[in-house]
């Protein structure tokens, strides 16, 4: 017990003199409507939660005719995070080759350049710290692509690199250790590394810290600098509806965000980087940001398209409260104070096996593998019952207390036709309701769409 107790401190300390920083990952595609001060609030937003940054994805601007706006958006990030004290790296997106336009280093040199001087620029050990999504699959890039960056970098303003190469990241979902051993051996070029798989890839199994074990390792044993970035999500499921069936999956997610985010506040894993997947990607579903505006003058108004059908009024606002208290405890290295009383509830909003008229008729991959029920993640200052009704499934009641979170779930009730159930979830304390929600939306097994996107609701403060 005592050596268990010192082992402890002396791994908080160790975490406290490390970098501690929590990105977001963060799609440009999804700006165009926004101004400077739209960025603020998303980047307000996110610190409010213990973001540090965002990690920029961007594909190459000729790619497609008419996106140089991204230019001029990076730039106002740039201004925003200046003003609100808030981070950037940029993430090349090194997978999208449909346009057969491809990143080159004196395009990206040039964008590094600009903001080099910025306070909002992120550093790692001095260096302007880079990241990508991929860069392993695509042939125009690779380990001398990156060597080469690093030369023409080197020396106006010297650069790390903590790719996120899918490649190696899936394969270490099978065999971690040797994963691991090639990517350090593959890419001499890389300082640290993204591991991208923060979901069980096809498999009904709960997310383990193995790979980011091994990656992490693997990485000092060959003397780089760092830093090792852990990917941290709420979610997983696309539907593209492009006739394409790999196109459309869903991932076993229903625990995966609190059970996650968990392992960190352990000495199994300690990360230098979180990168939470992600702040505003609708398309996979692991948004944490606000759902985008619908009205196509605001500035935050975004076109969804098709999976607009599984994405407009899912809301997964209330999952940021899950992630505050566990950043919380990550950086400082112990739990926070509970003060208030919240439970932050989801569910699908269909059962896994109803008939919905709209969505991929090639079906969802793994859409076995999520359990019908809600789920309830309480946080309580004092004693306090939870209870719980969905449909005919009415108050399955559980007790929570101010040791730290209580998770538990009801299962869908069995007749959910017509306009289905509405779950809800109340707070109470000796005898007294201190707070019900209402689900947004029901469960229902009449459905337009194929939809395997939670909605998240929250009882209490918060948001
Ligand atoms: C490099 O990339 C930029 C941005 O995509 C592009 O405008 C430029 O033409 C490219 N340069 C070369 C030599 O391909
Ligand atoms: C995943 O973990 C949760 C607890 O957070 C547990 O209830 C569930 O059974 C686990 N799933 C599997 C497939 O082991
Ligand atoms: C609160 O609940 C715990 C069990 O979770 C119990 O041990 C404790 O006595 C309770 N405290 C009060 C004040 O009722
Ligand atoms: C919540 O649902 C209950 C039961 O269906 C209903 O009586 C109540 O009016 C609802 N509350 C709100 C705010 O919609």
């Amino acid at each position: 017990m005592y050596s268990i107790r010192a082992f402890a401190t002396l791994a908080s300390l160790l975490r406290l003199a490390s970098a501690a920083d929590v990105f977001a990952h963060f799609m440009v595609q999804n700006t165009y409507a926004y101004d400077i001060n739209q960025w603020k609030t998303d980047m307000s937003q996110a610190q409010a939660i213990g973001v540090d940054g965002f990690a920029l994805n961007w594909i190459p601007p000729d790619c497609v005719p008419g996106l140089d706006w991204t230019v001029a958006r990076i730039n106002d990030a740039f201004t925003a995070a200046e003003q609100v004290g808030f981070k950037l790296m940029h993430s090349f997106d090194m997978s999208y080759s449909v346009c057969d336009v491809y990143w080159n280093q004196t395009f990206m040199a040039s964008i590094l350049s600009t903001h080099a001087g910025s306070s909002a620029a992120y550093r790692w050990n001095s260096n302007l710290l880079v990241s990508t999504y991929g860069g392993d699959q695509v042939v125009q890039y690779g380990n001398q692509f990156f060597q080469g960056l690093k030369n023409t970098m080197q020396s106006s303003n010297a650069i790390s690199i903590a790719p996120a190469l899918t490649t190696y990241s899936m394969s270490a979902q099978y065999d971690a250790s040797s994963a691991a051993s090639s990517l350090v051996s593959d890419y001499p070029s890389i300082d640290g590394y993204l591991n991208w798989q923060a979901w069980p890839l096809d498999v009904q199994q709960n997310s383990s810290v193995t790979p980011d074990q091994a990656f992490q390792s693997a990485l000092k044993s060959k003397g780089r600098a760092g830093p090792y970035v852990m990917a941290v999500s709420p979610w997983q499921y696309k539907d593209l509806n492009d006739g394409n069936p790999l196109d459309a999956w869903v991932a076993y997610s229903d625990t995966l965000f609190p059970d996650r985010l968990r392992q960190l506040t352990s000495d199994a894993i300690q990360p230098d980087i979180i990168e939470l997947l992600s702040w505003n990607d609708f398309c996979e579903s692991h948004y944490l940001r606000d759902l985008p505006s619908q009205d196509i003058t605001a500035k935050d108004y975004v076109e969804l398209g098709d999976m607009g059908n599984y994405v407009w009024g899912q809301s997964h606002s209330a999952w940021r409260v899950i992630a505050k208290y566990y950043l919380h405890w990550w950086k400082n290295g112990s739990p926070p104070a509970i003060t208030e009383d919240q439970v932050v509830f989801w569910h699908r909003v269909h059962p896994k096996d109803a008939v919905c008229t709209g969505g991929s008729s090639t079906g969802i991959r793994n859409n076995d593998m999520p359990e019908d029920a809600v789920f309830a993640w309480a946080l309580v200052s004092e004693n306090s019952t939870i209870s719980m009704t969905v449909g005919s499934n009415q108050y399955w009641n559980f007790e929570a207390d101010n040791s730290g979170p209580t998770m538990n779930m009801v299962p869908f009730p069995s007749d959910l036709t017509g306009n289905g159930v509405t779950p809800i979830v109340a707070i109470m304390r000796n005898g007294q309701l201190l707070g019900v929600s209402n689900s947004s939306q029901a469960i229902s097994s009449d459905c337009a769409y194929q939809n395997y996107n939670p909605v998240v609701g929250l009882v209490g403060p918060g948001l």
